[in-house]
């Protein structure tokens, strides 16, 4: 088709070519309004409270070198959740999250280092007060935190 085109319309048709591109994107931008960052809500229900579920998992089994990645990953994740939203609805949930977990952190990771299934159960209880204690403090104290029961993550082995 293209070759029976005289000169004067294939250049047409070349520069409609050229353009096309431009146009598209001029309509579909192809950069969004800004990089994701999770509302803190979001955060908290999904790397932050399912952590906390497999640390208890892990460590409840025994498999401590689980226990001490889950703990990592689960203080990381707070860390995060505290940089990107260092202030909300007023209240400076950044160094609050620091400050209202540091100890009790520190407790499991003992409790982990020392394979003691008895100090972990007790850290681990100190941790989810910890949570619940900022829920209050921050305005949701109906967001009460408590050992997972049912087992979450059945595609996933906690048990070594
Ligand atoms: C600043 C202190 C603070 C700490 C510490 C904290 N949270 Fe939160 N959490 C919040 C705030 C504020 C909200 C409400 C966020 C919102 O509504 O957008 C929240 C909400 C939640 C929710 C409700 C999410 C939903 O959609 O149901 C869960 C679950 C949660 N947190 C789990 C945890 C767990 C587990 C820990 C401890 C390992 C923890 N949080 C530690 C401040 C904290």
């Amino acid at each position: 088709m293209a070759a029976t085109l005289g000169g004067a319309a294939a250049a047409a048709l070349a520069a409609a070519l050229l353009v096309a591109p431009a146009t598209a994107s001029a309509k579909t931008p192809m950069v969004g309004p800004g990089p994701y960052v999770p509302g803190l809500g979001a955060m908290m229900l999904g790397p932050i409270q399912g952590r906390h579920a497999k640390l208890w998992f892990a460590g409840n089994a025994g498999n401590w070198e689980l226990a001490a990645y889950e703990l990592d990953e689960l203080q990381e994740s707070l860390e995060g959740a505290g940089k990107f939203h260092k202030g909300f609805k007023g209240k400076p949930v950044g160094p609050m999250i620091k400050s209202m977990t540091e100890e009790p952190f520190k407790l499991v990771d003992k409790a982990i280092a020392a394979k003691n299934k008895a100090d972990f159960v007790a850290a681990y209880d100190k941790v989810s007060e910890a949570c619940t204690s900022c829920h209050a403090a921050a305005g949701f104290p109906y967001i009460v935190i408590q050992r997972p029961s049912d087992p979450w993550f059945s595609d996933m082995k906690f048990s070594k």
